[in-house]
């Protein structure tokens, strides 16, 4: 592959074989966004982009460039069904010098096609609607939008400067011409409302008001909501007069949470030996981990975060501690099941343990029997129907 023109070439056959493969899987419906996948170039969105490694112990990301694997193998990875990331910690690479990155966290990507295609179907766009995308990132979705949907029709929002900078190059340089805002997806862009549609592609804890105002009753909000210990998964919402409501996915997509709401960075007071009162647990530490009951954790303590570490070099406990109320949970092995100590204002495992039983007797179901209402006091999770179980979600 040596020229310019091979890869052109390539690339139009690679993004035929893409949309077959997510036709194939169900994610791509319609006619239109199958045109669109079949045109926009996402070479040109990631020209440069980083891969997990397969070191073991700590994880590792290994640049990808057309010289560091050769132009046919990146341009194939491009092409496959994969999430790359494009930045860490908030800060740019140096791609005249790319090295192996460990121990940081990415801050930006280009999500896997199917999840951005599988997005796009489900948000029920129409010829002439208006649309805002929370989370330009490297701006394949929103080229994917401007195919179908004219670029005057689009309207992004991206909180880095940098990203937002090569997103806007990128998209020029493709013939796009979105309304391309760097700034913090919560509040919007007032000035393009109404919107028909909002998409977000980073998590929120909660929905940003400013959302309820700018989207115009029956129109719809498609996100993920995201705590700090897991994913809730992604919810759509319909706006009504005075808020919006509607289900969770059935399966939970996950995505980086929005800049602003990462979590502290102390995860709060471990508590002393004697801090707490203790009861025999029902249940121990592994509901905060196995998919569905971490779930429903994760609604019941919304400010916690947990660790495992062993005490005085003996037994390992776990500690779920809420650096918001300074409230704690630690779990220890005895007689054969757990014990828990708690402290502070929240009683965090009683919450958990309540809401994990709750969702066994609803028969343990997975995320598509839960819900979501916003109204502008309040916003809750449910189970079942809005009238079922609630469990608020941080404001
Ligand atoms: C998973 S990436 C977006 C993927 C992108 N849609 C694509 O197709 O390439 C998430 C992006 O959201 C951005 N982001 C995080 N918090 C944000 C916020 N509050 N407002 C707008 N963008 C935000 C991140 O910087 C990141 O670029």
């Amino acid at each position: 592959m040596a020229s310019e023109t091979d890869i052109e070439t390539a690339a139009v056959d690679l993004r035929r074989r893409l949309a077959r493969k997510l036709e194939k899987d169900g994610r791509l419906r319609s006619p239109e966004w199958r045109a669109a996948v079949e045109a926009v170039p996402r070479h040109r969105f990631i020209p440069r982009f980083y891969r997990e490694g397969h070191a073991p112990g700590v994880t590792t990301w290994e640049p990808v460039t057309s010289e560091t694997v050769g132009k046919e193998e990146w341009l194939r990875l491009v092409y496959t069904d994969e999430t790359w990331m494009t930045q860490f910690d908030g800060r740019d690479i140096d791609w005249a010098d790319p090295k192996p990155i460990s121990n940081a966290a990415p801050t930006s990507s280009s999500t896997l096609p199917s999840l951005v295609v599988r997005m796009l179907e489900d948000l029920d766009v129409q010829d002439g609607m208006n649309v805002l995308e929370i989370g330009t990132g490297t701006g394949y979705s929103t080229a994917l939008m401007c195919h179908r949907l004219g670029s005057e029709s689009v309207t992004s929002i991206e909180t880095d400067e940098g990203v937002a900078r090569r997103a806007r190059e990128a998209l020029t340089e493709c013939g796009h011409s979105p309304h391309l805002l760097v700034g913090d997806g919560r509040v919007g862009h007032p000035d393009g409302a109404p919107y028909d549609r909002l998409i977000a592609t980073c998590g929120f804890r909660s929905i940003p008001p400013a959302w309820l105002e700018q989207v115009r009753p029956g129109g719809v909000i498609l996100t993920t909501l995201r705590g700090w210990m897991r994913s809730l998964g992604l919810v759509k919402l319909i706006v009504t007069g005075d808020g919006a409501s509607g289900w969770f996915s059935e399966d939970d997509p996950s995505f980086m949470i929005a800049r602003q709401q990462e979590p502290p960075e102390s995860l709060g007071m471990v508590p002393g030996p004697d801090d707490g009162t203790v009861r025999r647990a029902a249940r121990g530490p592994e509901v905060l981990t196995s998919s569905g009951s971490a779930f429903m954790a994760q609604l019941a303590a919304p400010d916690a975060r947990f660790f495992s570490m062993a005490v005085d070099g003996g037994t390992v406990s776990t500690f779920l501690l809420d650096s918001v109320t300074d409230s704690f949970a630690v779990l220890a092995p005895t007689d054969g099941g757990w014990q828990v100590r708690q402290g502070g204002p929240r009683r965090l495992w009683d919450a958990v343990e309540s809401a994990v039983a709750t969702w066994e007797e609803y028969g343990s179901p997975n995320t598509a029997a839960f819900g979501v209402t916003v109204s502008r006091d309040q916003q809750v999770v449910w189970l079942g129907n809005p009238n079922g179980p609630q469990w608020p979600l941080p404001s």
